[in-house]
């Protein structure tokens, strides 16, 4: 039992996932039974640092009643952003130019200020990588894992990722019968950054024909060639999953944007991948972006329950005198791994997968 907390703050970084209010709701609810008080920091840290931004205050009490019936609620009632890296914040330098500045020193004033003994930062890696910087600074820590793209280290899974994936195959199944009725080639953008887990899930759970990954570069001969084979055993229609972050043989990933302090924005590799299929092939291929739609919407049960599970651990951790962790799943259990074996680090696809390997089993191809 750790008698120095009093007053904890829980921020929320980077892209929305569902389950992030249900980690608020347990962290806040396992805070309070033990007497201690909790803020909530808007959009990341802005609220901290950037707090005349905010005319209500940069920063909420969260009480039983604000969070109450939240659960089942997609997005954050904290708000988040990823614009606000504060190891790399966008700042006007005297040359006039945009450039990038640390302010998280900034940030560790504002927690002394506002008096905050500790703090639950959840996050994918970018958010989890900043809180590691607050831990070494001397701010007590705690990470919880978030992601739909579930390429964080050290955890079995991301909270977020099961209910992205869920939609990710229903999108799919719809796609099969109008893909079958006007005798096309469909292929599916899913989100994921640089790794293939959505993709890769949903591909297999929606019986795509070709799943094309970060982790496996591309040749899309070998797709067209499948899906001709196809065509010739009387299936005149194809579905292509592909994550946004996947390559060819011989290029690189498809960037929309790459804007100062903020992480390159992907997409595009949809679009493209049709229209040379269709090149490829002579059949008619149409391209369908799910993007943010995999980010939104009530978070499946799992997500739910690995969610309260988080945010109870994460508060159960500071109790217990933890600091500079991260709660992660290791079945049955939430452990604690200390934030440096996170920061920086992604999971990819391991290419000898299980899930790889039934694909392989199950005549889908990666374009390999
Ligand atoms: O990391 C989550 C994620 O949804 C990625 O899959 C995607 O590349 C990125 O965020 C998009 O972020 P945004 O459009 O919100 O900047």
């Amino acid at each position: 039992m750790n008698p120095t907390i009093k007053r904890i703050a829980i921020n929320t970084g980077g892209g929305d996932a569902p389950g992030l209010n249900a980690v608020i709701r347990a962290a806040v609810l396992a805070a309070l039974n033990r007497g201690w008080e909790v803020v909530g920091i808007r959009e990341g840290y802005n609220g901290l640092f950037l707090a005349e931004q905010y005319p209500e205050g940069g920063l909420i009490s969260l009480t039983r009643d604000s969070v109450r019936g939240v659960t089942h609620l997609g997005g954050t009632i904290l708000g988040a952003t990823n614009r606000g890296n504060p190891l790399r914040y966008p700042t006007l330098a005297e040359t006039g130019q945009l450039v990038e500045k640390d302010r998280t020193d900034e940030i560790m004033e504002g927690f002394k200020r506002q008096q905050i003994d500790a703090l639950i930062a959840i996050g994918g890696d970018g958010s989890l990588a900043i809180a590691n910087v607050f831990a070494q600074k001397g701010l007590r820590v705690v990470g919880v894992p978030k992601t739909i793209d579930n390429d964080l280290d050290q955890t079995v899974i991301t909270f977020g990722f099961d209910t992205a994936v869920s939609f990710a195959t229903e999108c799919i199944d719809r796609l099969h019968s109008t893909a079958q009725a006007h005798r096309r080639v469909i292929v599916i953008e899913v989100m994921g950054r640089y790794a293939g887990w959505i993709a890769l899930n949903a591909g297999v759970s929606g019986t795509a024909d070709a799943i094309l990954i970060p982790e496996i570069p591309y040749d899309l001969t070998k797709v067209a060639a499948k899906i001709e084979d196809r065509a010739r055993r009387g299936l005149d229609f194809s579905l292509v999953v592909v994550a946004e972050g996947a390559k060819p043989k011989e290029g690189s990933v498809s960037v929309i944007a790459r804007e100062i302090g903020r992480a390159e924005r992907l997409g595009g590799i949809g679009e493209k991948v049709a229209a040379e299929l269709q090149e490829m092939t002579g059949k008619e291929s149409r391209a369908v972006v799910l993007g943010h739609l995999l980010r939104g919407g009530t978070p499946t049960t799992f997500d739910r329950l690995l969610s309260l599970r988080f945010g109870a651990a994460a508060v159960r951790a500071l109790a217990e005198g933890y600091s500079g962790v991260m709660v992660a799943l290791d079945p049955p259990t939430v452990r604690y791994v200390p934030l440096e074996m996170v920061a920086g680090r992604m999971k990819s696809v391991p290419l000898d997968c299980d899930t790889i390997l039934t694909a392989r089993e199950l005549g889908i191809s990666f374009g390999d």
